[in-house]
C-alpha cells in the first residue's frame, strides 16, 4: 500500500505530521526524553515564558476531578533570559520545530520578548498565551477584550516573521468575536482550547482543593466542549487550528482532525501516559491506513454533516 503522508503546512511551515503536545504538560526540556522520541512529534510546545522570573501560585496547585484536573500553576517559569540562555542550546538538538509559548502583561512586554525569540533561529513558531486562567493580581491579566487582543496580536506580528500562533480559551469573553479578530491581526493559526474555569471542595476540611480556590479544567471532561469550539471556528474562519481538550487516544485526535483541526495536542494525559502522543501518531497513521486515507488534507474537516444542516450554509 502507497505511504500515508502525514504532514501538514501551516503559514510557510511544513510539519512532517500533526501531533504536537499542549503547552505546561510535557515538561521544558527533557523531562519526556526517556519516554517520547522527540523528533516523531509534529513539534515540541515549551510550557509558557515570560518575560521575568515567576514563582507561581502557592501549592497545592492541582486537583484531580472527574474525567479531568483542575490546575492552577500560575505560569511559573524562569523568565525568558533563562529559556534563551538554559533552554534553547537543549532544544535546538530536537529534531522538529520547537513552537514557543509566551505570556506577558500587555503589548509592550510581548514585543520585547518577541524581539529576543525573533533572533533565536531554532524557533519556528510563538505561540501567544492570551489565555492562562490561572493569574490573578497585578502583572499578566486573563485578555478578556478583543481590541486589547487585537493590539497584543497586531504588535507582535509587526515584530516577528517567525509563524504566529495564538491560544485562545472559552473564558476570554466573546470567544468568537476574539478569534476573528485575532486572525485579522495577523495570527497564523489558534491553539484551541485552553482550559476551563472549574473547582473543587474538600468537604472533611471545608477549603478549596487548590490554593488558587478556582483552577483550570482539562482532560477527557472538556473534551467534546474542545471539539465543539475547533468545528465551530473552523465553520466562521479560514485559519489553520490546533486542537487540544482532553485528547487520551487517537480517535480522539481524528475527532479534532475530522471537525477541521490541522494538528493535534496531547496534554494532561501526558501526566497519565508519558507517551500518549506516540500513541496517537502511531493509531492515527493505522486508522488512516485502514480506512485508506492517503492524506492528512484528505481527512481534515471531513465530518459529514446532515441535510438539514448543510442547508442552512
Ligand atoms: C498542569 C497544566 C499546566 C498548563 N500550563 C499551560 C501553560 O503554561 N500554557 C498554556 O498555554 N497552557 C497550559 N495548560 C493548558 C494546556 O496546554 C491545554 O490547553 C489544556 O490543558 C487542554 O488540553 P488537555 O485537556 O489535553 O490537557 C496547562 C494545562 C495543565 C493541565
Amino acid at each position: 500500500m502507497s505511504k500515508i503522508n502525514l504532514s501538514v503546512k501551516i503559514g510557510k511551515v511544513a510539519f512532517k505530521n500533526p501531533v504536537t503536545v499542549a503547552s505546561g504538560t510535557f515538561g521544558n526540556t527533557n523531562e519526556y526524553e526517556p519516554y517520547v522520541d522527540f523528533s516523531r512529534l509534529g513539534a515540541f510546545v515549551t510550557k509558557t515564558i515570560t518575560l521575568k522570573k515567576r514563582v507561581g501560585n502557592p501549592m497545592p496547585r492541582i486537583a484531580e476531578t472527574p474525567s479531568g484536573m483542575l490546575n492552577a500553576i500560575g505560569l511559573e517559569n524562569k523568565g525568558l533570559e533563562d529559556y534563551v540562555e538554559n533552554k534553547i542550546p537543549y532544544l535546538a538538538k530536537i529534531k522538529t520545530h520547537l513552537i514557543t509559548s509566551i505570556a506577558a502583561s500587555g503589548p509592550e512586554e510581548f514585543v520585547k520578548m518577541v524581539k529576543v525569540l525573533d533572533k533565536q533561529k531554532v524557533v519556528t513558531a510563538i505561540e501567544l498565551n492570551l489565555s492562562c486562567p490561572n493569574i490573578r493580581g497585578k502583572g499578566i491579566q486573563f485578555a478578556k477584550h478583543a481590541e486589547e487582543v487585537g493590539r497584543i496580536v497586531k504588535s507582535v506580528r509587526d515584530n516577528t516573521s517567525k509563524l504566529l500562533i495564538t491560544k485562545l480559551s472559552p473564558e476570554m469573553g466573546n470567544f468568537f468575536e476574539i478569534a476573528e479578530i485575532t486572525v485579522k491581526s495577523g495570527t497564523q493559526a489558534l491553539s484551541l482550547i485552553n482550559t476551563i474555569k472549574g473547582m473543587a471542595i474538600d468537604v472533611y476540611k471545608r477549603k478549596p482543593r487548590i490554593s488558587n480556590v478556582t483552577g483550570g479544567l482539562s482532560g477527557p471532561a472538556i473534551r467534546p466542549i474542545a471539539l465543539r469550539y475547533v468545528y465551530e471556528v473552523k465553520r466562521m474562519l479560514d485559519i489553520p487550528v490546533i486542537g487540544m481538550g482532553g485528547i487520551a487516544n487517537w480517535q480522539d485526535a481524528a475527532e479534532f482532525i475530522i471537525a477541521g483541526a490541522h494538528m493535534v495536542a496531547t496534554g494532561t494525559v501526558n501526566f497519565v501516559t508519558p507517551r500518549a502522543s506516540m500513541d496517537v501518531l502511531e493509531g492515527l497513521e493505522d486508522y488512516m491506513k485502514r480506512t485508506r486515507v492517503h492524506s492528512m488534507d484528505e481527512l481534515r474537516g471531513s465530518l459529514k454533516l446532515p441535510e438539514h444542516i448543510l442547508k442552512y450554509e
